[in-house]
C-alpha cells in the first residue's frame, strides 16, 4: 500500500494542473499580440535598444522565463508589465492598455503566453515584433 502513494500523489497532481495547461493554452494569442506590440515593444524600442521579438527564445524558454517573472535581467517583474495596475499608469498614453484596463492580470498573461508560444522561433507561427 505504501508503495503507491508517490504514484497517487504524482496522478493527483496532474489532475490538479491539468486544468491550468488548457487555461494557457486557451489564452487569446491576438490579444496577446496586440499587448505585445503596443505595450512590451513601445518600450523595449524606447528603451532596450529596440525591439525584442518572440522569436528570440523557444517555447521552453518563454515558459521558463515567464515563469521566473524576472524580467530586465532581474531588475523588475514581467507580471507587472501586465498588470491592471501597471495598464492603469500608461493608459493616458497608450491605447492598448487603455483598452484592455479591465481585463484580469491572470487572463491577460495567458493571453501573451499563447502569443510569445505561438511566435517563439519553434512555435507555430515564428513572429517579429512589428
Ligand atoms: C517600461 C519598459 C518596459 C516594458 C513595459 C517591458 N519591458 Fe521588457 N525590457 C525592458 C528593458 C529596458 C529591457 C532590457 C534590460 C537589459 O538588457 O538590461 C527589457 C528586456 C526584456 C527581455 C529580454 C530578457 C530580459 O529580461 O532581460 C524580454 C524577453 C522582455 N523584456 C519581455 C517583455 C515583455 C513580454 C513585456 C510586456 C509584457 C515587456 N518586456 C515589457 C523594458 C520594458
Amino acid at each position: 500500500m505504501k508503495s503507491r502513494t508517490p504514484v497517487l500523489a504524482l496522478l493527483a497532481l496532474g489532475l490538479l494542473a491539468a486544468p491550468f495547461a488548457s487555461l494557457a493554452a486557451d489564452g487569446d494569442w491576438k490579444r496577446g499580440r496586440i499587448y505585445y506590440r503596443m505595450v512590451c515593444t513601445a518600450c523595449h524600442t524606447e528603451k532596450a535598444g529596440g525591439a525584442i521579438s518572440p522569436t528570440t527564445k523557444s517555447m521552453a524558454e518563454w515558459a521558463a522565463y515567464i515563469q521566473a517573472d524576472k524580467h530586465a535581467k532581474g531588475k523588475d517583474s514581467l507580471k507587472y508589465y501586465v498588470s491592471t495596475k501597471y495598464r492603469d499608469s500608461i493608459k493616458a498614453t497608450n491605447k492598448a492598455a487603455a483598452k484592455f484596463g479591465d481585463v484580469s492580470d491572470e487572463e491577460l498573461m495567458n493571453d501573451l503566453k499563447a502569443f510569445v508560444t505561438k511566435g517563439a522561433k519553434d512555435g507555430d507561427a515564428p513572429a517579429k515584433c512589428s
